[in-house]
């Protein structure tokens, strides 16, 4: 997979994507992760990507022009599957949509500022907006690098123990059962016994168990819309 970053503030998206799962996914050629900087695209003398909004209010809209020919530039090189837009006014990520992005080949992810895109970008470009979560941030960038890293430890090769990434939270729709390792008894804190016991059958069912309790007690939205359905 190749995911194409367009950035006004490019640094900000360096760090988190240089370590970790993400980063060793890359050096391991998993994953082709090029982050461009927006303002290398700007006609504008003085290299700017945002104006006034039309019709008056606070806050500045980041203009088309370096993105349409960022965006136009990079089609020319090859196809892309997806150009994502992350941004609060839009349907919520969820895992069901990060499996789905994961089987796309070539990807763009344009990081929005400021108050705003133009309109015309998200109009013209966009085949994909998301926000992250009820709240707002400054910008695009942390929600891409949210977005990046859970669809790159999806991909073939980059997850050591293959089952890992299937017992993540959410993969059957319920949270995680709770994990522990040595030592066993630590300053008094045992885990349970039924971890030490070898029974592997007893064991998945314990965990199963713990899985559907804690989804009741932590996320009761998500609890009632899984027994709505396996009813
Ligand atoms: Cl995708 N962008 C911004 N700026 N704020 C957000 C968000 C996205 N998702 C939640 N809050």
């Amino acid at each position: 997979m190749r995911i194409d970053l367009i950035s006004a503030v490019p640094e900000l998206l360096s760090g988190p994507l240089d370590y970790s799962i993400v980063g060793r996914a890359r050096k391991a050629d998993k994953v082709d992760i090029v982050i461009h900087d927006l303002r290398e695209h700007s006609d504008h003398k003085h290299r700017k990507v945002d104006d006034y909004p039309f019709g008056g209010g606070a806050g500045l809209v980041m203009s088309p022009q370096p993105i349409f020919d960022c965006i136009k530039g990079l089609k020319k090189q090859r196809r892309y599957d997806l150009v994502l837009f992350p941004t609060p006014d839009a349907p919520v990520l969820d895992q069901k949509t990060v499996n789905n992005i994961s089987l796309y080949e070539n990807i763009i992810i344009l990081c929005g500022h400021y108050k705003g895109v133009d309109q015309r970008v998200r109009d013209e470009l966009i085949d994909m907006e998301i926000s992250i979560g009820d709240y707002v941030l400054s910008g695009g960038e942390l929600p891409a690098m949210v977005i990046v890293d859970s669809i790159v430890r999806l991909l073939p090769g980059v997850i050591g123990d293959a089952e890992s990434a299937l017992d993540d939270s959410f993969q059957d729709g319920f949270l995680s059962a709770p994990v522990y390792t040595r030592p066993a008894n630590f300053r008094g804190l045992e885990i349970p016994g039924i971890l030490k016991s070898g029974n592997h059958s007893a064991i998945k069912k314990w965990r199963e168990q713990q899985a559907v309790a804690i989804t009741g007690t932590k996320r009761p939205d998500i609890f009632k819309k899984l027994i709505s359905k396996s009813n």
